[in-house]
């Protein structure tokens, strides 16, 4: 009873940020994002009656008690439909670094739940192992289908999963993930979707208006209008921010070398280089652009100070099941 999948982590073009049911992590609005396909969790899972208890190991990282207990309560989930009393051991690997801003719990949660219910044989669909991977993490839930991925804000458990807008092959866009050296330990989202609805000034306004660009978001995917796209994901990001930074107590996710990178932006699109930026609750900056235009923003990385390593994306597919076994 074991079994390995592979899942990429995604950026948020519409970003997530609070939610209206913290229990079943039902969003306070839709969300679109794209999967990056150097941004892999693979994870093997296997149900055995050798096993005493649950164990889960990261390969190349350290894990907490918590986060042992969060994956212990969430394979409960899967042994309670597959009415098994079995204990799982499961060890993981990221191919890129944990706390990069590229979310590792999108891509673990989502390979978490397909392996999990491969291994007790459960035969989930795409639907139901994206409802599942909300559960563990909500962003997770946006890993599971391919390419441009849209997660349905929804009304209830049943409601609010996500599907595939477009094929990885449908638009060459890249993001450039350019993660800073000497990061600091980022305030966990739990705790922050939370803090930033009870307590942020803009939280509903921007809610609103992610909802706005969300539909205009679709409509520069349908005619690959960048320019659009573009200016409609930063509006996003800053919208998101701003909510986080007015939060109490402050959600203050940026580093200087964040809003220097996010200058250097602006100063390359009046260069006519056509990039945009986007971030998620970290320091480290994704940067959008088309295929076409990757090495130019590349060689521009090059001149920044400050950067330690860029990781070059392209659409990816969803999570997927493999037969190379981490153990
Ligand atoms: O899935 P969570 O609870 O880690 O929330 C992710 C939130 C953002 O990454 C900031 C935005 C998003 O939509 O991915």
């Amino acid at each position: 009873m074991k079994a390995t999948a592979v899942a990429p982590a995604n950026i948020a073009f519409i970003k997530y940020w609070g939610k209206k049911d913290d229990l079943l992590r039902l969003p306070a609005n839709g969300s679109i994002s794209m999967n990056l396909d150097k941004c892999l969790t693979t994870t093997t899972v296997e149900f055995d009656k050798k096993y005493k208890k649950d164990s889960f190991k990261m390969i190349g990282g350290k894990v907490s008690i918590k986060e042992c207990r969060r994956v212990s309560d969430y394979l409960s989930r899967f042994r309670m439909m597959a009415k098994s009393k079995l204990f799982a051991k499961v060890v993981s690997k990221n191919s890129f670094p944990r706390s990069s801003g590229a979310a590792s719990s999108a891509s673990g949660f989502a390979a978490l739940s397909l392996a999990a219910s491969s291994a007790l044989g459960l035969n989930l669909s795409e639907k139901e192992l994206s409802i599942l991977a909300r559960l563990g993490s909500g962003s997770a839930c946006r890993s599971v289908p391919s390419g441009f991925v849209e997660w349905l804000e929804g009304d209830s458990n049943n409601t609010s999963y996500a599907h595939s807008l477009y094929p990885p092959g449908y638009w060459d866009l890249l993001d450039i993930l350019v993660i800073f050296s000497g990061e600091m330990k980022k305030t966990t989202t739990t705790e922050g979707h939370k803090a930033s609805r009870e307590t942020s000034l803009f939280y509903s306004l921007r809610v609103e208006k992610a909802k706005e660009l969300l539909g205009k978001l679709k409509k520069a995917f349908i005619k690959k209008d960048f320019e659009s796209a573009g200016k409609i994901i930063e509006s996003d990001c800053i919208n998101m921010h701003s909510v986080m930074m007015t939060t109490t107590p402050p959600l203050f996710y940026w580093s200087p070398k964040t809003l220097g990178l996010i200058k250097k932006v602006y100063e390359w699109r009046d260069e006519g280089i056509r990039v945009y930026f986007t971030i998620d609750a970290g320091v480290n900056v994704h940067l959008i652009c088309k295929e076409k235009t990757g090495r130019e923003v590349v060689k521009k990385l090059e001149e920044t100070a400050g950067i330690e390593r860029i990781i070059i994306n392209k659409p990816a597919v969803g999570a997927q099941t493999i037969n190379q076994h981490l153990f």
